[in-house]
């Protein structure tokens, strides 16, 4: 069997045979809200703390003393990361560069991540969103781009996490694969994998928080919802039952 991620959501790697395969690229995709960031950030850390691998987290949405005081609140120190969990902060820098054309931003992003990759050798990445991204970039030919982007993810031979925004609001009572899950033409098949978050309606007033592995390509996982918690500094799933 190949090498595996973990994704530590406990109770969750064993339904993914392990853990993701070792080089996908993973789409991580949910409504807002659904803690997209924070798992894939709580991924990157704790693979981090208890695999002693390095990540990089690309943050477009939101700048990086946001999403730090985010982490923290979720009981993530960056001091327990510290050089090994970097935080490139393409939301801040480009309100400092402004103006960049669609190609040039893909470009700077690509330049960025090839100078980080020769001084700090990361096994894992994300990308947060594909759909900033999109927005930001302002691709003429985004489906050409996006295909682009897999391929050069793929040949980083790293494990990616790309996040993906899904329309609000998201239920499980829609199938996975009626998501759209980048935007514009149907481009699920680039993805190795795809996790999907969801916040359900749970009678009139309240909600609850599922994950779902829609597919992960070479693993004979599990397809059900699991009810996605958090408790002191750990993700958890528990079989969703009707
Ligand atoms: N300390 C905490 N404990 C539990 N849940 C929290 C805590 N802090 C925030 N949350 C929940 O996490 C949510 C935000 O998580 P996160 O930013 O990871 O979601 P997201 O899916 O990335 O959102 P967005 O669509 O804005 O990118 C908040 O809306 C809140 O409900
Ligand atoms: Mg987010």
């Amino acid at each position: 069997m190949s090498a595996r991620i973990r994704t530590f959501v406990e109770n969750y790697d064993e339904k993914l045979n392990g853990g993701i395969p070792q080089g996908h690229v993973v789409l991580l995709a949910g409504s807002p809200g659904t803690m997209k960031s924070s798992l894939a950030y709580s991924i990157l850390y704790r693979n981090v703390i208890e695999e002693g691998k390095k990540g990089l987290y690309i943050s477009l949405e939101q700048n990086r003393e946001s999403l730090e005081d985010q982490m923290e609140s979720l009981q993530m120190s960056r001091e327990e990361v510290e050089s090994k969990l970097a935080v490139l902060d393409l939301a801040g820098m480009r309100i400092r560069i402004g103006g960049l054309e669609g190609g040039s931003l893909m470009n700077m992003l690509k330049m960025y991540v090839m100078n980080i990759k020769r001084s700090f050798d990361f096994d894992l990445l994300v990308l947060d969103s594909a759909d900033a991204l999109r927005v930001l970039a302002e691709f003429e030919d985004f489906d050409l781009e996006y295909f682009k982007l897999f391929k050069w993810l793929k040949g980083l031979r790293i494990t990616s996490f790309l996040i993906s925004e899904l329309p609000y609001p998201s239920s499980s009572s829609r199938n996975g694969h009626d998501f759209d899950f980048v935007g514009g033409e149907k481009k699920d098949f680039l993805a190795d994998g795809i996790l999907l978050l969801t916040m359900d309606q749970m009678g009139q007033f309240e909600t609850q928080r599922r994950l779902r592995c829609v597919k992960m390509r070479g693993t004979a996982h599990d397809t059900g919802y699991f009810v996605l918690g958090f408790d002191s500094g750990t993700f958890t799933a528990t079989k969703a039952v009707a």
